[in-house]
């Protein structure tokens, strides 16, 4: 399966939804998350992401984002279609720390 990390925080580009063939993302207040069930491993989102939010999970540490969104993407609604990214996704691109503004 495919993540979303917190590089999604605050920016919520949205190209991701655009290219996924099976609809796995999942749309939270300021961040979207993958169902790691739904995923096909296709990697098409991975270099649309603005934002280097998405990552493969053979990468170090991919296990706890594995977990993460799993359980957020049994809770938020599914998202099928881009819309404009966070008014702050740009200033907040690539920004440290950003765990602490994460909305769940
Ligand atoms: Fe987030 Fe990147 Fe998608 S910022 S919404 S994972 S394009």
């Amino acid at each position: 399966t495919y993540i979303v990390n917190d590089n999604c925080i605050a920016c919520k580009y949205t190209d991701c939804v655009e290219v996924c063939p099976v609809d796995c993302f999942y749309e939270g207040e300021n961040m979207l998350v993958i169902h790691p069930d739904e995923c096909i491993d296709c990697g098409v989102c991975e270099p649309e992401c603005p934002a280097d939010a998405i990552l493969p999970d053979t990468e170090p540490d991919a296990e706890k984002w594995v977990e993460f969104n799993r359980k957020y993407s049994e809770i938020w609604p599914v998202i099928i279609t881009k819309k404009d990214p966070l008014p702050t996704a740009e200033e907040m691109d690539g920004k440290d720390g950003k765990m602490e503004l994460f909305s769940p």
